[in-house]
């Protein structure tokens, strides 16, 4: 169910290359999350910033096992996590963690967001990865490649752990300008069967992009069936969505247009689709920000700008 609700910040941790971990607390919130949606900020101290800032839900934690990771990275004395309600159930979600980049005045508020201050949140929003009908599709599957570019990976962490949960093999490709745009890779470790990692300068991983050693891995005589989840760019979704067709692999894509308010009313977050919709439109923020790739029209001047 999705809720609107003042929540305290537990630690806005500062990660390589402009890159911040943002823990609230939000239990209602966390607990009815479901893999791939997303939460819209609303940032309370500075009315320059009106429009909520939506953010993918990274993961979701219980206090004591993000209190367990804020000890074993506190050598940077970054850390502002303190369980301070104990939680009645140890494994129980009360936390919701945002991965983000700072790009402009929002997000830069954001990172100077501090342990006790408040922020406004609105989630969880969205279909995510995890409609009946993708998740059925995941379990026919023999592996699961993920691919996400630069903070495309925000996406792809929860339902990487669900599926692992599953049993389903994994895969992830990811890439970024530099280095220090590859932020969480130890988060999907436990997770993945392989991870992939490329950089434009190749200061980590394949130098070049991302889609690069995928179109290989794809082009390698791979005979399983599998499902590409993607999130990122708008270029390198395109480049991802052509190789899967080329491959004849399905496709889902994670979508991250601009948006108005979040709920399906202002339509700044509409695309352009295949069939039936709204028209030939469909919400990033309703009825996506999960397609199926070939349901999307890939036209990047169809996306309206709010
Ligand atoms: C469903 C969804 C999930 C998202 N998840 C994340 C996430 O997990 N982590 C994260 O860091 N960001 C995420 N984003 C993007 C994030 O919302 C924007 O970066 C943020 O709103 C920018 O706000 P700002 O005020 O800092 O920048 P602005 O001043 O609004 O813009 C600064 C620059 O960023 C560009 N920009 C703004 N919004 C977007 C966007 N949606 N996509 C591409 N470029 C944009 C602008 O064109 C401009 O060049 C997500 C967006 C959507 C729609
Ligand atoms: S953001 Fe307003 S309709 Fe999607």
């Amino acid at each position: 169910m999705v809720t609107d609700e003042m929540v305290t910040v537990m630690e806005n941790r500062s990660l390589t290359g402009g890159h911040f971990l943002l823990s609230l607390h939000a239990p209602r919130q966390a607990r009815s999350t479901r893999p791939g949606q997303f939460a819209m900020v609303r940032l309370l101290e500075d009315s320059s910033v009106l429009l909520r800032r939506p953010m993918s839900i990274y993961d979701v934690r219980s206090l004591n096992s993000a209190a367990e990771c804020a000890t074993r990275s506190s050598e940077d004395g970054m850390t502002g996590i303190k369980p301070r309600t104990a939680s009645s159930n140890g494994d129980r979600s009360e936390l919701i963690q945002l991965l983000y980049k700072v790009v402009g005045r929002g997000t830069q508020l954001m990172s100077e967001l501090r342990p006790g201050d408040e922020v406004s949140l609105l989630a969880p929003l969205g279909h995510g990865f995890f409609e009946e009908e993708y998740l059925e599709r995941a379990k026919q599957t023999d592996e699961v490649w993920h691919v996400a570019g630069g903070i495309g990976i925000a996406a792809l962490l929860l339902p990487a752990k669900s599926l692992a949960q599953a049993g389903i093999r994994q895969k992830l490709f990811f890439g970024g300008r530099t280095k220090e745009d590859l932020v969480g890779v130890e988060d999907f470790e436990p997770f993945m069967d392989e991870i992939v990692l490329a950089s434009e300068d190749g200061s980590r991983g394949y130098r070049g992009y991302v889609t690069r050693p995928l179109e290989k891995a794809l082009d390698s005589g791979y005979d399983k069936k599998l499902l590409l989840m993607a999130c990122g760019p708008w270029a390198m979704l395109q480049a991802t969505v052509e190789l899967a067709k080329l491959h004849g692999q399905p496709c889902l894509v994670s979508m991250e247009n601009r948006m108005g308010c979040g709920l399906g009313v202002c339509l700044g977050c509409s695309i352009r689709v295949k069939g039936e919709g709204h028209g030939s439109y469909e919400r990033v923020c309703t009825e996506g920000p999960v397609f199926w790739a070939d349901h999307v029209i890939w036209e990047k001047e169809s996306i309206p700008k709010i």
